[in-house]
């Protein structure tokens, strides 16, 4: 299994169960979309598998290694990357700049190089560079470069973030709504790439609210209610049940 598995897992914060019993895996070279109502626990699952949280019980694995307990930034080591639901940019500096902070996040004796100016990080920078250009090629940003993240409009921002995420080569990358406030033409533009970064073997977790756009895109759908999930399997087949459109669809 070089996936991620998450094994019984459950999370409570007092009395209230965010998380129930969840038990799922994300293949590589597949989308797998995750929907639930607001408080579901959607973005609970997303901290607890990037280890900002950490489970109550259960058990979440990435390949052979149990990362249940592991932190942020060893999480991140191990090849996880993930978005965050409200944009987190560094918003005064070039796009470019942002996606080169995604590359050096998890290595911080080459970012104290970097900032001394050594020779060998000045070759260093310019290779991460070039990998940054060839992100920025493939999300259509290369224009933006040199522009500040923070003048961009939010569905390029949002890319910026993508990008800065997908900069440190991960196994797993958690998206947690990359598109909303997007209009369709737009999502869809964002979808086609996810679709690419699966078929070149990245797993991809995909939350999201637009049922149209995950429908488009996953090779399977989980759902999550009240922190229990209520249905997993085929997108189509698992949108037909009855009881996933009472929670989700409200009835
Ligand atoms: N750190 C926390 N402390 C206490 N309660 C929390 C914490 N994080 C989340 N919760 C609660 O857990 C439940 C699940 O929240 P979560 O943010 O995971 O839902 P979500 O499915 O992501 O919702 P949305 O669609 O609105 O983003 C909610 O009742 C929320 O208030
Ligand atoms: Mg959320």
């Amino acid at each position: 299994m070089s996936g991620l598995k998450l094994e019984h897992v459950s999370r409570t914060f007092g009395g209230l169960h965010a998380v129930s019993d969840v038990s799922l895996t994300v293949s590589p070279g597949h989308i797998t979309g995750l929907i639930g109502p607001n408080g579901a626990g959607k973005t609970t699952l997303v901290n607890l598998i990037s280890g900002l949280l950490f489970p109550t019980t259960g058990t979440i694995h990435l390949g052979n290694s149990d990362i249940s307990r592991l932190e942020p930034d060893t999480v991140a080591r191990q090849g996880i990357a993930r978005t965050f639901q409200t944009i987190r940019l560094l918003k005064d500096a070039s796009v470019l700049d942002n996606v080169v902070a995604g590359f050096h996040r998890h290595e911080r004796a080459s970012l104290t190089a970097a900032l001394l100016g050594l020779p060998s990080a000045r070759r260093e920078t310019a290779r991460l560079r070039e990998q940054a250009a060839t992100l920025l090629e493939r999300f259509g940003m290369l224009a933006y470069a040199l522009t500040p993240a923070g003048n961009l409009s939010y569905g390029h921002q949002r890319r910026v973030e993508m990008m800065r995420a997908l900069a440190s080569q991960p196994r797993l990358l958690l998206l947690d709504e990359p598109v909303a406030g997007m209009n369709d033409r737009e999502a869809d533009a964002l979808g086609e790439i996810f679709t690419s970064l699966a078929e070149d073997g990245l797993a991809v977790l995909l939350i999201e609210h637009n049922l149209r756009f995950v429908l488009s895109l996953c090779q399977v759908l989980h759902v999550l209610d009240a922190g229990c999930l209520i249905a997993s399997g085929d997108p189509h087949e698992v949108r037909a049940q009855a009881h996933v459109v009472a929670a989700y669809l409200g009835g």
